[in-house]
């Protein structure tokens, strides 16, 4: 056995206290359960818990991730920025489709958020420009707030049995649904 074999099999894994997912007491709406979450991870101390990664898709068919941050989550969705030129970006603009990954570590928490994306506007672009830590005062035309609204949401809870806990939610005509997925989880 490789030493880097070993030393990866013995890693810690999740954490000894995590919170559980009761699949029966969750709410209609899968943006009501993520922002709770997002807050218990904020609450968690866990560094950049409003990081996640983007997978987009290309023109070969290929998907493409990078980590991103989400700047705010309202009935629109999952508000993130980049600029247009970006390879996300004429991803984007040409197969206007993602999926928002998020893994909160402290809580053994992970959700996978897939939608339609579209942009926000030039004022709220502007705007999201502006706020960044780095403004030096300069605007940036190219720059893009976007808004993912979901139409598939799933959330994982993870336990220390493996039996890990998984909600799915899928947006049809009637509104969100959810269910317990069939597939298995490792
Ligand atoms: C923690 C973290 C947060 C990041 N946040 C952003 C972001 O909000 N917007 C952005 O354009 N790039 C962000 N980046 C850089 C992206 O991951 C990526 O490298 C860049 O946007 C180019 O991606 P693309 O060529 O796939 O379009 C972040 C990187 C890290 C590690």
């Amino acid at each position: 056995m490789s030493e880097l074999r070993e030393r990866l099999r013995a890693l810690p894994t999740f954490p000894e206290t995590m919170p559980s997912l009761d699949p029966e007491g969750v709410p209609t709406h899968p943006l009501a359960l993520f922002t709770a979450w997002l807050d218990d991870a904020i609450a968690s101390g866990e560094r950049q818990p409003s990081a996640f990664t983007l997978s987009t898709i290309g023109d070969d068919g290929a998907p493409a991730s990078r980590t991103l941050i989400v700047k705010d989550v309202d009935e629109r969705g999952l508000q993130f920025s980049s600029n247009r030129g970006s390879r996300k970006g004429q991803e984007l603009e040409a197969r206007p489709v993602a999926t928002a990954l998020f893994f909160w570590r402290e809580l053994g928490r992970q959700v996978e958020v897939s939608g339609f994306v579209s942009e926000m506007g030039a004022d709220a672009s502007a705007a999201d420009w502006r706020e960044r830590p780095s403004f030096s005062g300069e605007p940036n035309p190219d720059w893009v707030l976007w808004a993912l609204d979901p139409t598939r949401c799933v959330f994982l809870q993870a336990t220390l049995d493996r039996k890990h806990v998984r909600v799915e939610y899928l947006r049809g005509g009637d509104g969100w649904e959810h269910q317990q997925p069939t597939t298995t989880a490792g």
